[in-house]
């Protein structure tokens, strides 16, 4: 088989960019994202795409319409595939047997339920959403007991890796791509399909082969290991806050062991995003159904960290304030999980606005790239109720005007545009004494001190 015709079933911060890049890439393969969502096709059809995301813009508009399409009619873009990306939702369980742990694989097993139904030709089916361990064996029992006569599936692995705010460039330039697959002749055979793909742009010698469980844990193993360098720095951030060391001092001293490497050692309130936590969770389920407390008791403790990070951060600006904020006015400066995404899924700061708006505080949010319905939805969804939201939460559309009056500013996401804000004039406009608790390290604290700020900031005493 060659492959003519692309499909990926699934719109979302994975599908979308990745099929522009493929559909940039490969000029001769027409790709169709679907969705069940009309809203979200209706979005990737218009000047405003449903993401914001560097550089997507232009990927997307290079292509669409000659061979890169957006439709919500899943049923004609299987039919006419010959390989399909399954790149939908794979969120954390709310209820049920491993009810905040296993993922939730209901829109993995809808996906091949949708292709079973309709297909006429033979398939490459492509797990592209981060799933269980043997999370493939499911997907071809279920295209294997629907198969229509004629009709037959090879399954494989392909994660993705990219991270938001950076995916067109990690798309482009991948430090690696992964593909497992059953080691049949078969199996080889859609997998070198696949491979040729990414040879339009990805150097052969990047491009791993597996088995399908192989590929399947290495997806969960790398989040899990760059998570865990987060939470790990973030308790050294702690040590050093007790003790007078710097953890920016520290991480740089570790970092430059070219076995440890500067990478992904930046302490801060904690990590978000919508993939870390819920792929940690699906290991440390993975682990407790194999019958490895200890394993499991290992990777939970990435998490708990995490937790405590958010936690002991939040504490300190409620304590910084004399142990009330009842009736004082803060600023959250960014809403988003890190720079460079609008997206605020386990954003960190949802948490501090959270406590600090059950603490009696009204708070002011800014984020250039978050809107207002997306934190209402947020805060509604973690207990803010529509009475509180009213009577504490106000969203501005400048940083000027979100720090007005405020107590204390609270700098949740390290967006570029705060580094470089009149910070002079944001403390003449506030309340007195102005505190500024910086969650990302990124502002110049000798400058805010000079000015007249009380700063507090992770992993050093100022
Ligand atoms: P998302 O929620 O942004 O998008 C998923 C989309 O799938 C939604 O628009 C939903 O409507 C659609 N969908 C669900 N069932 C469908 C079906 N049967 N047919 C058609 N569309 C359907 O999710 P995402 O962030 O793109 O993540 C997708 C997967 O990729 C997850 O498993 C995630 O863990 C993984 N992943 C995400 C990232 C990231 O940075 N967001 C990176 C790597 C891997
Ligand atoms: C992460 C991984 O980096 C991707 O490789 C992976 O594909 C993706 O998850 C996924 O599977 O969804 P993403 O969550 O988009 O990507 O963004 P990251 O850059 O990893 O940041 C995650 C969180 O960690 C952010 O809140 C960020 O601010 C925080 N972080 C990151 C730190 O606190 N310190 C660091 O040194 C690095």
């Amino acid at each position: 088989m060659v492959v003519k015709s692309i499909c990926c079933l699934g719109a979302g911060y994975v599908g979308g960019p990745t099929c522009s890049v493929i559909a940039l890439k490969c000029p001769e393969i027409k790709v169709t994202v679907v969705d069940k969502s009309k809203e979200r096709i209706a979005q990737w059809n218009s000047d405003k795409l449903p993401i914001y995301e560097p550089g997507l813009d232009e990927v997307v508009k290079a292509s669409r319409g000659k061979n890169l399409f957006f439709s919500d009619d899943c049923d004609a873009a299987i039919v006419e595939a010959d390989l399909i990306f399954i790149s939908v939702n794979t969120p954390t369980k709310t209820f049920g047997n491993g009810k905040g742990r296993a993922p939730d694989l209901k829109f993995v097993e809808g996906a091949a339920r949708m292709i079973a139904n309709v297909a006429k030709s033979n398939k490459i089916v492509v797990e592209k959403s981060t799933v269980p361990v043997n999370a493939a064996e499911s997907v071809m029992k279920i295209l294997k007991a629907n198969q229509r006569p004629g009709v037959s599936y090879q399954i494989l692995s392909n994660p993705e890796f990219l991270a938001e705010g950076t995916a067109i460039n990690d798309l482009l330039n991948a430090d690696r791509v992964l593909i497992g697959g059953e080691e049949t002749a078969a199996g080889e055979a859609a997998i070198e399909e696949l491979c040729k793909i990414y040879e339009h742009w990805i150097p052969r010698k990047k491009i791993l082969t597996t088995n399908t469980w192989s590929s399947e844990l290495s997806k969960l193993a790398a989040n899990a290991m760059l998570a865990q360098r987060i939470s790990s720095i973030n308790s050294l951030s702690a040590v050093c806050e007790a003790t007078g060391a710097d953890i920016t001092e520290v991480a740089r001293a570790v970092g430059l062991d070219s076995r440890i490497g500067p990478k992904f050692l930046q302490a801060s309130i904690g990590f978000g995003g919508s993939c870390f936590q819920k792929d940690i969770l699906n290991l440390v389920y993975i682990c407790e159904c194999l019958n490895l407390p200890h394993v499991a008791a290992y990777w939970q403790s990435v998490i708990d960290m995490n937790q405590h990070q958010k936690h002991r951060f939040t504490a300190k600006v409620i304590e910084s304030l004399f142990n009330t904020v009842s009736g004082k006015n803060i600023c959250i400066l960014g809403f988003a999980f890190k720079k460079n995404t609008g997206d605020t899924r386990e954003s960190a700061a949802i948490y501090v606005s959270k406590t600090l708006i059950d603490e009696g505080a009204s708070i002011k949010i800014y984020d250039p790239k978050v809107e207002k319905p997306q934190i209402y939805e947020d805060l509604k969804y973690v207990g803010v109720t529509d009475e509180q939201f009213q009577r504490h939460v106000t969203i501005c559309n400048d940083a000027y005007l979100a720090t007005k009056e405020c107590h204390a500013v609270v700098l949740c996401t390290e967006w570029d545009e705060f580094v470089t804000l009149d910070y002079e004039k944001i403390y003449d406009q506030m309340m007195k004494p102005a505190h500024m608790f910086d969650g990302r390290k990124i502002l110049d604290h000798n400058n805010l001190l000079r000015i007249g700020f009380h700063v507090e900031t992770i992993g050093s005493r100022l």
